[in-house]
């Protein structure tokens, strides 16, 4: 087939705008796919070009590398299908290419509970299986039925349970086994008519009145997510910059005797959650800048992009960060964001 089936194909494509960290960044080749059924033909484009194919979702959590070769797939499929099913549950069946706040609104207005504490998270629904996306006290594993994805190598089409993705905090199959060799194409949720909110994490209870509706919690999310984090579109940014680390008991021990307010969260097998950001904060970096990135003002877990940098200089001042948390508390914090492209 020429390249004139591909009305979508854009060569030597700028990326800028693509990502929320703006980082300045092309893709050899670029397409963006309006719906599913046009996956097979850029796939097949892509080996009788010998291109390598590689996926942008939102452009949220991803540091993107100035130049990514081969070809670029954005799925912009954003079908949504609602089921009624037993005892006031709700299946919902949406397209990778749907907008992930979007989505959370709609089935809060709708009076379905299941994903209001995950408001205002940036990002495309394909995206949001990856790192297992979460917030207030809810991860998406919990509300997620099935993954419908397809193999980039030859297009086939699978549908994975939730309890065959290996959700952890942040983390899934498509980070490890499946990284790099499949598109998720539509996510199937179980959401639920009945009340079922989730209050407990920080002031989120504070905020509400009374029984709230899923809309009055998801405003409610929505207004403390403005208060501590910066907005992409004002401010670049990819969200948490780190994951908050989990560290053996003892270390938590000797770190909570020495700092009795230092936040920390028990976890299985007698280890402990530690927050990033406190850590970060205590070393006395919010605020702190250098040429064009720095740590945010109210939310030290976040990384800001003022302009003009590049991934390499991201990582470098990243890196600084985190040994400083390191040398401070012997704790190594770990990268959230994906990298992406080549960074030889
Ligand atoms: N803290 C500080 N200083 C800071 C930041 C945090 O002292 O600069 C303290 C807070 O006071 C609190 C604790 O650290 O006691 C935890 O802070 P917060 O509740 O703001 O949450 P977080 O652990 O920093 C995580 C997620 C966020 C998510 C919030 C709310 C990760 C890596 N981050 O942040 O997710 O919105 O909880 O559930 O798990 C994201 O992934 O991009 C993201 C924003």
């Amino acid at each position: 087939m020429s390249e004139a089936s591909y009305p979508e194909l854009r060569h030597d494509h700028a990326l800028d705008g693509l990502n929320t960290l703006g980082l300045s960044a092309r893709a050899a080749h670029f397409m963006r796919l309006s719906r599913e059924a046009e996956l097979a033909p850029a796939l097949a484009l892509a080996a009788q070009r010998g291109w390598p194919v590689s996926l942008l979702g939102g452009g949220s959590n991803l540091i993107l590398a100035p130049h990514l070769d081969g070809l670029v797939l954005q799925p912009g499929f954003a079908d949504c299908e609602l089921t009624p099913g037993a005892d006031g549950s709700v299946g919902v069946r949406v397209a990778a290419g749907h907008d992930w706040h979007a989505l959370v609104m709609a089935m809060a207005a709708r009076g379905l509970w299941g994903l209001e504490n995950l408001a205002l998270i940036p990002g495309q629904c394909g995206a949001a299986p990856i790192q297992n996306i979460g917030a207030y006290g809810v991860e998406l594993a919990e509300v997620l039925e099935a993954v419908e994805l397809r193999y980039l190598d030859d297009g086939r089409a699978e549908t994975l349970g939730v309890g065959e993705c290996a959700f952890g905090y942040r983390d899934s199959l498509f980070k490890g086994e499946l990284a790099g060799r499949v598109m998720i194409t539509h996510l199937r949720l179980r959401l639920s008519t009945r009340p079922r909110p989730r209050l407990d994490y920080g002031d989120l209870g504070r905020r509400v009145e009374g029984e709230p509706s899923p809309l009055a919690v998801a405003e409610a999310v929505c207004a403390i997510r403005r208060e501590k984090l910066p907005d992409p579109l004002a401010l670049p940014n990819a969200g948490s910059f780190f994951k908050n680390p989990v560290v053996p008991g003892p270390l938590a021990e000797a770190l909570i005797k020495d700092h009795p307010t230092m936040p920390h969260f028990a976890q299985p097998e007698g280890k402990v959650k530690l927050a990033a950001g406190w850590l970060i904060d205590q070393c006395g970096l919010k605020g702190w800048r250098e040429g064009p990135f720095g740590v945010h003002e109210r939310q030290a877990l976040v990384l800001v992009h003022h302009g003009g940098g590049d991934a390499r200089g991201l990582l470098a001042f990243a890196e600084r960060v985190a040994e400083r948390v390191r040398s401070r508390f012997g704790v190594v914090l770990e990268r959230e964001p994906r990298l992406m492209g080549r960074f030889d």
